[in-house]
């Protein structure tokens, strides 16, 4: 058997997460390469005559949904969603995330929480004994920005969380601003010894909009690498 890349087993997961798909659902569709996946196989069941409607998670994700020609609408006029699939930057044993990698965990976290379930699609490489290796990113409001990021390092210090707080940039060197108009700090911590705790006093900040530590809100993630495909928790 060829060899797997990255994107083969993204791919992969995406498909395995297709089968969860029945018509008349109403779906949440994720941002990021592993989502992009999944949403070109939806597309393509879509232009079978599959009946479904989506809500995107980024602005991105609704002009390739739209590409697909899948149907498309807001949270605000469906705002109980059956099924949401969506990658993660991160996830460990006990279905905790660390997502926001592509800087749109604001309304990822927003869609994910108002679907039944929340299923995550990642290539194998995703999985971490101890979240943290990848910077987690917080959606900060642009008042105040440095005030929080103060805040949010002396918060970070108690849990035992050190590391640069930088300012995600675009490209061309300017503040990468979200969907929602607001700044991403990648926050370099290397381990998160107690991710509840962490988020906790994270969402305790006023000017943290969101942070990416999704806990509690995946059923299951879906991982694909060259052992196969392996479910972590429950997918119905
Ligand atoms: C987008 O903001 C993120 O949460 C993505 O879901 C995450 O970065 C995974 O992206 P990839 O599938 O591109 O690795």
């Amino acid at each position: 058997m060829p060899e797997l890349s990255q994107d083969d087993s993204k791919q992969l997961a995406a498909a395995k997460a297709l089968e969860l798909v029945t018509p008349g659902m109403r779906l949440g569709l994720g941002t990021g390469t592993t989502a992009a996946h999944f949403v070109a196989l939806l597309g393509a069941r879509v232009a079978k005559g599959l009946d479904v409607i989506c809500v995107p998670t980024s602005e991105r994700t609704r002009t390739l949904a739209a590409l697909y020609s899948i149907p498309l609408t807001t949270i605000d006029a469906s705002p109980e969603l059956d099924l949401t699939v969506d990658g993660a930057d991160e996830f460990d044993p006990k279905l905790r995330l660390i997502k926001g990698g592509g800087g749109a965990l604001l309304r990822e976290k927003i869609v994910a929480m108002a679907s039944k379930r929340m299923i995550v699609i990642a290539d194998s490489s995703k999985l971490a004994a101890v979240l943290g290796k990848f910077p987690l990113p917080l959606e900060v409001n642009v008042f105040g920005f440095e005030a929080t990021r103060r805040m949010v390092s002396a918060a970070a210090k108690g849990l035992g969380c050190d590391g640069e707080l930088r300012l995600r940039k675009t490209p061309g060197g300017q503040a990468f601003v979200s969907d929602n108009g607001h700044y991403i700090v990648d926050c370099f911590f290397g381990t998160i010894a107690d991710p509840d705790r962490l988020a906790d006093r994270l969402a305790a900040i006023p000017g943290v909009v969101e942070h990416g530590l999704f806990i509690g809100i995946a059923k299951a993630v879906i991982s694909a690498g060259p052992a196969g495909i392996k479910i972590l928790g429950q997918l119905d």
